[in-house]
């Protein structure tokens, strides 16, 4: 944002926004760009991307990083059918859901780019207890490679990163 790039963040909690903005510069505040909605939903994610569209007439770089930032619920016999399909739900269908919506406003440019943050969780189990976060970051993990299998002519980059680093690492 401080190289002058207008960054948008889409929450369904106006309350994170708010302080996300709090961790902005005042300098550059005007480039950080909030909206409300949930790109979980089908509807949600059309009706995000218009008031984003609205707002800043062109997306050229889109993060995708959806989920949860950790869970470790326990092994799977603990676990309920119900417990799996909401990881399921927080990882894959809402990655897939909002990448059916927003992907089309980059897709055919060489210079724009979709990313997917899908963790390591996805290539193995962290630690016991976090089969669960393993399953849904697998799940979201093999979209992606889907994706670069069913579309490798599409000009826009599609990258995947497994290891996000946190400050300090
Ligand atoms: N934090 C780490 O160190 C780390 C390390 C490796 C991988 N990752 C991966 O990075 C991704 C994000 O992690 P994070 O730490 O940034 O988590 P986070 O702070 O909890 O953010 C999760 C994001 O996902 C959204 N989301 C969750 N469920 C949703 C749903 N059903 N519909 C729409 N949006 C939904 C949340 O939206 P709302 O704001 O609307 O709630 C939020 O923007 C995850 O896939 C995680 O596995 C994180």
């Amino acid at each position: 944002m401080s190289a002058g790039f207008k960054v948008a963040v889409i929450s369904r909690d106006s309350s994170r926004l708010e302080r996300l903005r709090t961790f902005v510069s005042p300098n550059t505040k005007e480039n950080l760009i909030t909206v409300v909605g949930n790109v979980g939903s089908e509807d949600g994610a059309e009706q995000a991307k218009q008031v984003l569209l609205k707002q800043v007439g062109k997306v050229t770089d889109i993060v995708s990083s959806l989920g949860f930032s950790w869970w470790q619920g326990g092994p799977p016999h603990t676990q309920s059918l119900k417990d799996l399909q909401w990881v399921i739900e927080t990882l894959l269908f809402s990655t897939f859901v909002s990448w059916k919506a927003f992907f089309p406003l980059v897709r055919d440019n060489s210079d724009y780019s979709y990313t997917f943050i899908t963790g390591g969780a996805g290539e193995k189990l962290l630690m016991p207890g976090t089969g669960f976060l393993t399953v849904g970051a697998a799940s979201a993990l093999a979209f992606c490679q889907v994706l670069r299998e069913e579309y490798p002519e599409v000009p826009c980059k599609l990258n995947q990163i497994s290891e996000p680093r946190t400050l300090g690492d």
